[in-house]
């Protein structure tokens, strides 16, 4: 059995969805359902008999120790957390709370479990720390991508708050000698991503004829890679890595927000054209941009291609036509979050006071 944190956000609700696909051992779902966690994104695996879902906090410790007690998971794999920058800028609290402390909850629960493992059983035991590529701050444009021994230099609340746990978990290694595994993942994309990020809020505005709010310039460069292909890298890491080690996990996909935002345009004007037949792209907006916004992101990821061959499946054209078609073929579940009272509040909050560049 495996356990399973924030598995019913955007990429632990993937992760799932392939892992049941795939594999063939059991697996936990420990979930908050925060406004980000949506228990629909599983409905097709609930009566799966692999699968077990359980609505609940990592800060809460004697949840934790009462279902590694009941299900003695073989290995925690742990998404559970704040994931939006811009959030993180609005309402900092959440991003210790759940990101640092709830890290540190998990792993030191996890610490107490292991101790009482045989040594067969110890040697065997992993916790993978799901983590980013934000935590290493901002690349100039000829500066080389992140490796795993760039220094970590966080410039936000978010990427500061998982910088901080990946110190702990890499903490935990080498004091305790738990088998720990971090990967750091560039941004993703694909279904089931809760639209405040920037590819399907820019599909929701256009598909509303709305506004397709671009930060500052739009110049600023994120390394995408499809989400299915992060989730492949994580599941070859906890099968053949060698525990205490840092994986890069990246597209090699550098895309400045405007690329980004075109291309699933032109994507659009294809598959379904405007209804009055103006390119979408005539509905791109420049406002305010987002205070200490890091202009560059980049990954080498060398290493997972090396050590562990893993390779992305997608590029960024194909792996982005299989977003929209799944969107467009979903629009009831976009609907739903588009209709709660908290997204559109914010909506309001980070966008209505902002302002024009
Ligand atoms: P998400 O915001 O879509 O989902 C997060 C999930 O965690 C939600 O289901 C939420 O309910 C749950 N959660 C939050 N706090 C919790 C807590 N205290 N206890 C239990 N569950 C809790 O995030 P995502 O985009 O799926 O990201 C998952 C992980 O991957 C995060 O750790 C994020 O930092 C990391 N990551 C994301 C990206 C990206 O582009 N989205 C890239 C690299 C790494
Ligand atoms: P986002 O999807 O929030 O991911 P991250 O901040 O973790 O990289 O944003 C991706 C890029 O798009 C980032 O540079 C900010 C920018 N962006 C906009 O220009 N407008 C928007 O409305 C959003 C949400 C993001």
């Amino acid at each position: 059995m495996s356990l399973v944190t924030g598995g019913c956000g955007f990429i632990g609700s993937n992760f799932i969805l392939d892992w049941l696909a795939i594999e063939n051992e059991p697996v936990l779902v420990l979930d908050k359902l925060t406004y980000a966690g949506n228990i629909s994104n599983l409905e097709q695996v609930q009566s799966h008999p692999l699968f077990t879902f359980v609505k609940g906090d990592i800060n809460d410790k004697d949840l934790l120790e009462t279902l590694f007690k009941k299900y003695q998971p073989r290995a925690i794999l742990n998404f559970a957390a704040e994931s939006h920058v811009d959030r993180s800028i609005n309402d900092p609290d959440q991003f210790i709370r759940n990101n640092v402390n709830g890290t540190f909850c998990l792993l030191e629960s996890a610490r107490q479990y292991w101790l009482k493992l045989n040594t067969v059983e110890q040697a065997s035991f992993r916790f993978l720390q799901v983590s980013t590529d934000e935590v290493y701050g901002s690349l100039k444009t000829y500066d080389p991508p992140f490796n795993e021994t760039t220094k970590y230099s966080p410039n936000n609340p978010y990427s500061a708050s998982k910088a901080a746990a990946d110190h702990l978990v890499n903490a935990y290694f080498h004091t305790y000698g738990l088998p720990i595994f971090i990967t750091n993942c560039s941004n993703n994309y694909g279904p089931l991503q809760f639209p405040e990020k920037l590819i399907p809020f820019t599909l929701l505005n256009a598909l509303q004829n709305k506004p397709l709010l671009i930060y500052g310039d739009g110049l600023q460069i994120r390394d995408w890679l499809y989400v299915t292909d992060h989730c492949a890298a994580i599941r070859q890491v906890l099968a053949n890595g060698k525990p205490g080690e840092t994986f890069n996990v990246g597209g090699q996909s550098e895309k400045t927000n405007l690329e980004v935002v075109n291309t699933v345009c032109q994507i659009l004007d294809e598959i379904k054209p405007h209804p009055n037949s103006i390119p979408y792209a005539s509905l791109i907006t420049h406002i305010k941009d987002r205070p200490g916004h890091d202009r560059r992101y980049a990954i080498d990821a060398a290493k997972i291609r090396h050590e562990l061959e893993w390779e992305p499946k997608e590029n960024f054209a194909s792996g982005l036509r299989k977003t929209i078609s799944w969107y467009l073929n979903n629009l009831s579940w976009i609907q739903t979050i588009k209709s709660h009272s908290s997204f559109q509040n914010w909506l309001e909050l980070n966008y209505e006071k902002r302002g024009s560049e």
